[in-house]
């Protein structure tokens, strides 16, 4: 029987490899973490992170041939693969801060590997790492061997949070890169056989370890800038009267651009795009590539103007100041069926109406009221550092209040805020919402999920991104 053990028990490693144990039922897969309350929920009813249909799998594998547990030595030690899925944040000190990847806790799972094993290996990097990392991986655990003999592989994952089970069931593909030795191309066909015994093998594409280490970081980038090169165009459409919905229906025709990922947004979120393209960024500076490095820096660049075109057009509207006005914040995740904050733009779009003296009123379906308020007071990047040291609780800002219900968070409200595209608030009763709120009722709609036409008719003043804009938003001051 084939073992494998994954160190890091986040987003990525517990629905990996719930779907590997799933597929797989002769294989053994453990998952291991140093963070105790999240293995503890992992062995609990309340998952630590919300996927639809991850309960389900978990439940039908646990206990048969899918672990979790904090003895990591143990499993390590036993395993014939052993994926390394923990996180790797941007540095938020020394060289490299605020671009490069942290990979503290990489180099401390591969230490603990080279100490531990008894037998051959093979160490999968499923985290997103920069390109090269194998190699300082691979230093690590020879320099520290004892005859034991490791390949590395860069397994890189394209899940999406909110469909990750989807994702993982049928992967658009999977990628392996390995070295271009026998041992290498053997330790490949081995992880390959794991895979093959769900998804078409020619879906399953292999590589050398450079570029598939190298694919993630593009992939993600390209992402990134395609939400940011619509949301550009979503600034052009509001101060010309054209609709961003339909130039992005209009260009996502040619097939040669395709209509997904072209929706126009208050801004990307998530704990990899940013950090993912920063990364990047610092790779090429270090090649010495400067202008490759500038254009990719622009991808964020355009992402953080969104956000505060966003919160200037909330504060301009509503004449110049939000100081003592109620505001609520529908929806807080970065994305809709994910509980995920990390850099959600919701933190920095609630952090400018703070800044101007608002009031907020918060409601998120998944997001409970202690995230929101340590999301709220924490530092940029210092939110992946590292999960099991999270800080206490801070004490609840004044300003903020964090409530179940999105009607009782737009009572006596001056605008109402949509910031995550739950489906939830597609289907609201806007008339009651808008009887309980301070007259001129505002909605602002970060994500174009609204029928503008039918709000107006109500009465509300509406802003949604990209869209021609009220004759009211016209009339106010000029937004950056
Ligand atoms: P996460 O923060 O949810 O999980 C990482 C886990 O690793 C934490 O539970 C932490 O306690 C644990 N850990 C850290 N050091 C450890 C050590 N030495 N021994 C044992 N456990 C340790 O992170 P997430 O989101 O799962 O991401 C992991 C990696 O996958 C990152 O490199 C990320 O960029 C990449 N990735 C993330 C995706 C996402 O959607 N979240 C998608 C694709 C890749």
């Amino acid at each position: 029987m084939v073992k494998i053990c994954c160190i890091g028990a986040g987003y990525v490693g517990g629905p990996t490899m719930a779907v590997i144990a799933l597929k797989c039922p002769k294989i053994e897969v453990a998952v291991v973490d140093i963070s105790v309350s999240r293995i503890a929920a992992w062995n609990g009813d309340q998952l630590p992170i919300y996927e639809p249909g991850l309960e389900d799998v978990v439940k039908q594998c646990r206990g048969r041939n899918l672990f979790f547990s904090t003895d990591i030595e143990k499993h390590v030690a036993e395993a014939d693969i052993v994926f390394v899925s923990v996180n790797t944040p941007t540095k938020t000190q020394g060289l490299g801060a605020g671009k490069a990847a942290d990979l503290t806790y990489w180099e401390s799972a591969a230490r603990m590997i080279a100490n531990v094993s008894k037998s051959n290996k093979i160490v999968v990097e499923k985290s997103t790492v920069p390109v090269k990392t194998a190699e300082a991986i691979e230093k690590i655990l020879t320099h520290n061997s004892r005859e034991i003999k490791y390949q590395i592989l860069s397994n890189p994952e394209f899940l999406a949070e909110g469909t990750a089970i989807q994702d993982l069931f049928n992967p658009d593909r999977v990628l392996i890169g390995g070295r271009e030795t026998p041992e290498g191309q053997k330790a490949i066909q081995a992880l390959k056989d794991v895979y093959a015994h769900w998804v078409p093998e020619d879906r399953i594409i292999t590589t050398n370890l450079w570029s598939a280490e190298l694919s993630k970081l593009a992939a993600n980038a390209f992402l990134a800038q395609r939400i940011s090169s619509v949301n550009a165009m979503s600034a052009l459409c509001e101060a010309t009267g054209a609709d961003v919905t339909q130039v992005s229906h209009a260009i996502g025709k040619d097939t040669r651009i395709g209509p997904r990922f072209l929706n126009s947004s208050v801004g990307f979120g998530g704990s990899c795009f940013q950090k993912d393209i920063l990364n990047l960024v610092y790779i090429c500076e270090c090649n010495g590539l400067t202008e490759v490095a500038n254009y990719w820096k622009q991808v964020i660049k355009v992402n953080d103007y969104q956000k505060n075109r966003f919160v200037n057009r909330i504060v301009s509207s509503m004449f110049n100041t939000v100081s003592g006005k109620k505001i609520a914040i529908l929806g807080f995740a970065f994305k809709k069926d994910t509980g995920d904050t990390r850099e959600t733009p919701a933190i920095d779009v609630c952090k400018g109406l703070l800044g101007d003296k608002a009031k907020l009123s918060i409601y998120d379906p998944q997001v409970t009221e202690d995230q929101i308020q340590r999301d709220l007071s924490m530092k940029r990047f210092d939110w992946d550092h590292p999960i099991h040291l999270q800080p206490m609780s801070p004490p609840a800002s004044k300003q903020v209040s964090v409530v179940w219900d999105a009607y009782q968070a737009a009572k006596d409200a001056h605008g109402v805020c949509i910031l995550t595209e739950w489906d939830e608030f597609k289907t609201l009763d806007y008339q009651k919402i808008f009887d309980n709120m301070r007259k001129p009722a505002y909605i602002f709609d970060g994500r174009n999920i609204l029928d503008v036409e039918k709000l107006r008719e109500i009465g509300f003043i509406v802003y949604s991104i990209g869209k021609p804009l009220d004759p009211w938003h016209k009339d106010t001051l000029a937004v950056a």
